[in-house]
């Protein structure tokens, strides 16, 4: 008996011995992603919504196709989970039917937004404010699996990655036609009232039993070959775009600072500043089509179904109108990662952040 199971026991220690070494450790037992089109993973699919990717040309460098990804193979968080040596894809929570969602699990849904009402206009989506209410029935399911303790300590060592933003300039401020609301708001109050539902959102996750963020701001959203479309400037950026979008990013970064030294040892915040993302990009990562979509459009900014896209798709910053190829995406999501300069992470980046 004893013989037995000292055996197991000496079988499964070189089984994790094996597992360490071949293929290293996950530097985090989890990912869970709040946020919008960028970190979707096939949320909108069922959902009734124009704002959908789960056809062709979408997916068609990726190993399972059109999944609802939002690009033409993998998204940041499938990059920074492989970063992370998770070796699963983290599934939408829509669909985590044959997924370990200790693992992780992805909220983020396309064309939602922090203000609950953004992107409505294109249909449902997913908000921030259900995305949270969904985690917290994730939670349940985690806690039934593994008990109150091991999911204390589980949720305190995931990752949250909160990517969230964009749609609310893109889906709300900039159509004052549709939401008439943003036209009483200038651009540092608007900027304000989305930094005052984040701040509450994030309070409600460490409530929640996260201790690990890192936030990614909105882009130069001004740059897509969406706002120039719209604004039919002659290919260079609409900068009050631009400037709307840094106020945010401002306010994120004070954001950090406060949680850090509010919350001090026991939790750990950090940011990504997409504002900074065109400095030496199309130098260092031979990116040549900066403003144009590499599959055909339409009127709207995604993708016209079953047309072929650009063959150079290396070559090109953006997928549709709004998205990035997977090229760009792992440019980014290596800065991220593994970057030193800190215009761009905050006030580390998410190696040394998983580390502590
Ligand atoms: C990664 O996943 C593959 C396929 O499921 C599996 O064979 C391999 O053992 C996994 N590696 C680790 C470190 O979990
Ligand atoms: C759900 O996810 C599983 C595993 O990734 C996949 O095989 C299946 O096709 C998905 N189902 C739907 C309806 O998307
Ligand atoms: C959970 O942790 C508490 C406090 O550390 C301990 O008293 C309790 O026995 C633990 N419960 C289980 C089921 O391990
Ligand atoms: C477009 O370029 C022309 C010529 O360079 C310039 O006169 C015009 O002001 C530009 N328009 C915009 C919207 O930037
Ligand atoms: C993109 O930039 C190229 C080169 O700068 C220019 O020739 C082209 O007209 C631009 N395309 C659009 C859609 O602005
Ligand atoms: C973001 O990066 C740009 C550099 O491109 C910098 O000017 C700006 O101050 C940064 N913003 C924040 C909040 O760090
Ligand atoms: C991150 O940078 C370190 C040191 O420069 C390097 O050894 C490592 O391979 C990099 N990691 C990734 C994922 O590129
Ligand atoms: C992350 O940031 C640290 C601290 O600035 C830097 O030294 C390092 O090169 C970056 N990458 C890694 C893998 O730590």
């Amino acid at each position: 008996m004893k013989s037995w199971l000292l055996l197991s026991l000496l079988l499964l220690a070189a089984n994790m011995l094996q597992q360490c070494c071949v293929n290293g450790q996950a530097q985090v037992p989890g990912v869970f992603v709040f946020g919008g089109t960028l970190s979707d993973h096939g949320n909108n699919n069922n959902l009734r919504t124009s704002v959908k990717s789960n056809y062709m040309p979408y997916g068609i460098d990726f190993s399972r196709g059109s999944t609802g990804r939002f690009s033409n193979g993998k998204t940041q968080v499938d990059i920074i989970a492989e970063f992370l040596r998770l070796n699963t894809s983290i599934p939408p929570y829509a669909n985590t039917t044959g997924s370990d969602i200790l693992k992780g699990v992805t909220y983020a849904s396309g064309s939602a937004g922090i203000r609950d009402e953004t992107g409505r206009h294109l249909g449902n989506n997913i908000n921030f404010r259900r995305q949270i209410a969904n985690h917290r029935y994730i939670i349940l399911r985690i806690l039934s699996q593994i008990g109150y303790n091991r999911t204390r300590q589980h949720l305190r060592q995931c990752l949250y990655y909160v990517h969230i933003g964009n749609n609310d300039y893109i889906y709300n401020y900039y159509l004052p036609q549709v939401y008439p609301r943003s036209r009483f708001f200038n651009t540092e109050q608007f900027a304000q009232d989305l930094i005052n539902r984040y701040s509450r959102y994030i309070q409600v996750l460490r409530s929640l039993g996260a201790r690990k963020f890192v936030f990614f701001s909105p882009g130069r959203i001004g740059c897509t070959p969406y706002a120039l479309s719209m604004r039919r400037t002659n290919g260079s950026c609409v900068e009050e775009m631009n400037a709307a979008t840094s106020i945010f990013t401002g306010k994120l970064r004070s954001l950090v600072d406060r949680l850090n030294n509010n919350f001090g040892d026991d939790s750990r915040f950090m940011f990504v500043n997409n504002s900074a993302r065109n400095l030496g990009v199309v130098a260092t990562g031979g990116f040549t089509v900066t403003n144009a979509s590499c599959c055909p459009t339409g009127t709207d900014l995604l993708c016209d179904p079953n047309q072929t896209p650009c063959q150079n798709r290396n070559q090109y910053v953006f997928w549709d109108k709004f998205v990035f190829t997977e090229a760009f995406n792992r440019f980014l999501a290596l800065l991220a990662y593994n970057g030193s300069n800190r215009d761009f992470v905050y006030p580390v980046n998410i190696s040394t952040l998983v580390q502590s």
